[in-house]
């Protein structure tokens, strides 16, 4: 059976509802990052970092998955198919998608900040000050922060070169060790890259550019993609 490994970023749930980072209305246009996104920030001013992502935590429990998600888990009838996600939402699960690597964490389970492997999935959208964990330190979001190692990106690396295709849908590749992942793949397979705004890919391999939004591409796609094989 044939792998796919699609790599996605916060493009992919625009048509969602949920913002992206870096374009126009962005959420980087109304946070600093180093306010909201860093250790130190969690140190400095814990309540503004909880607030923040109670809020996107809201707006993710009310978004639905979009035409995107929902073709990508149609890829798992025909074909091997792994999900490299940047993004903290669960999109992808709630499209049917099975087996995801969320590099950047999940928004839907809050962590001890003591143990990291410490991690309790949410109902509700919000993590309060004082709400502790079993170790009695206090609950945080499960999310890797800028200056965080990235744990799952060990697996991800290992993951990359068994592809015999990659689909890139919905991420700018601002940010590594993401944004490395591409040149792991061996360079013979086709890689498809779809966006509105094609980011700068330079890779030995065959690139297949769809200048679209991922809700009309991916479909489409997925449909070439299982009709061929
Ligand atoms: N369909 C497909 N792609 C889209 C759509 C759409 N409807 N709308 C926007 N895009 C594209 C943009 O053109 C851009 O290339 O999605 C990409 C979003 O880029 P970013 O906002 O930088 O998001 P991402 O690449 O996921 O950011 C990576 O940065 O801030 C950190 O941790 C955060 O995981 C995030 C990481």
């Amino acid at each position: 059976m044939k792998k796919i490994i699609i790599l996605t970023g916060a493009g992919i749930s625009a048509e969602s509802g949920l913002n992206t980072f870096r374009d126009a209305d962005g959420l980087w246009e109304g946070y600093n990052i180093e306010d909201v996104a860093t250790p130190e920030a969690w140190q400095r001013n814990p309540e503004l970092v909880q607030q923040f992502y109670n809020d996107r935590r809201k707006s993710v429990m009310v978004a639905q998955p979009n035409p995107a998600h929902l073709a990508l888990a149609k890829l798992e009838s025909k074909f091997e198919t792994l999900i490299i996600t940047q993004n903290i939402d669960d999109l992808h699960e709630r499209g049917g998608s099975k087996a995801i690597i969320h590099l950047h964490g999940e928004i839907m389970y809050s962590r001890s900040s003591r143990n990291p492997a410490l991690l309790y999935k949410m109902n509700s959208h919000e993590i309060k000050m004082g709400e502790m964990c079993e170790l009695g330190s206090q609950l945080r979001p499960h999310v890797v922060w800028f200056g965080e190692a990235v744990p799952m990106i060990t697996k991800a690396m290992y993951e990359m070169p068994k592809a015999d295709m990659v689909i890139l849908i919905g991420s700018s590749l601002a940010v590594y060790p993401a944004a490395g992942l591409l040149e792991l793949a061996r360079a013979d397979i086709p890689v498809y890259v779809i966006d509105p705004k094609i980011p700068s890919v330079n890779l030995p391999n065959p690139v297949i550019k769809i200048k679209e939004r991922a809700s009309i591409a991916v479909p489409l796609l997925v449909e070439k993609l299982l009709k061929n094989e």
